[in-house]
């Protein structure tokens, strides 16, 4: 099964993908970490992305549209997938679109004034991408799941986040009207916590389809 999660910046994609990736088994592919994993490598394509992702603008199309064709096209994709952050704009959809088949788009609202606080309190470990918040930290710098390194993005300070949502809802937000024509989004609400509360309603609407 071939499924998209969208929803603005700090909705929970993330957090959610990891839930379904580690129970359906399906591969999570996050356009932003590999992004991340490029500009930490140092390779042309991280310098490119580097300066867009400071700055809280979307990565040119032409090199995240071949950067997802190619990741989708290895073998561990072959059985379904999870997109995480792609498409973000009605472009990219087209032209996944005319590369792969779409079967749900699993859509996150969530009340926009929550989002400064998640993604400013977010702290994320250097090694496994584990994604905490500092109010349930206690006080705790090191990953729960693997010991690694908490760390604060460099994309979650008040500027970059403020223009992230601005980017959100010009170009991604439309992508919503996009998938509901199409039949195939299911829509959800992400503004309770802790976590595990949408995954309950997340699961139960995979269950229909994956079993
Ligand atoms: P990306 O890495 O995709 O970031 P994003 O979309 O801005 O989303 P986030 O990862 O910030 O948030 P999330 O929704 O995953 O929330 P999370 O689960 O972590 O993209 C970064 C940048 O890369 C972009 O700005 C762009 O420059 C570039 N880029 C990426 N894709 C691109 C594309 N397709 N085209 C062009 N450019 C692209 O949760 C957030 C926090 O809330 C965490 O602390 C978490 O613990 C907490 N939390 C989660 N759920 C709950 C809950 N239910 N209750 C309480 N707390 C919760």
């Amino acid at each position: 099964m071939n499924i998209i999660l969208l929803g603005a910046p700090g909705s929970g994609k993330g957090t959610q993908a990891s839930m379904i990736s580690e129970r359906y088994g399906l591969p999570h592919i996050s356009t932003g970490d590999i992004f991340r994993a490029n500009i930490k490598a140092g390779t042309d394509i991280g310098k490119v992305a580097e300066s867009y992702i400071k700055a809280g603008k979307l990565v040119p199309d032409e090199v995240t549209c071949e950067i997802v064709k190619r990741r989708l096209a290895e073998e561990d994709c072959k059985n379904g997938y999870l997109l995480d952050g792609f498409p973000r704009n009605i472009y990219q959809a087209e032209v996944l679109d005319s590369f792969a088949k779409i079967d749900l788009c699993i859509n996150i609202n969530i009340d926009h004034a929550l989002l400064m606080d998640r993604l400013c309190g977010r702290r994320v470990c250097a090694k496994c991408g584990e994604s905490y918040h500092v109010s349930t930290l206690g006080g705790a710098t090191t990953c729960a799941k693997c010991g690694g390194e908490l760390i604060q993005r460099k994309d979650d300070n008040p500027e970059t986040v403020s223009a992230r949502l601005a980017v959100y809802n010009d170009q991604t937000a439309p992508l919503i009207n996009y998938y509901t024509d199409k039949e195939i989004i299911f829509n959800c609400t992400g503004t309770e916590a802790p976590a595990s509360t949408l995954f309950a309603v997340v699961s139960a609407e995979l269950d229909k389809f994956i079993g």
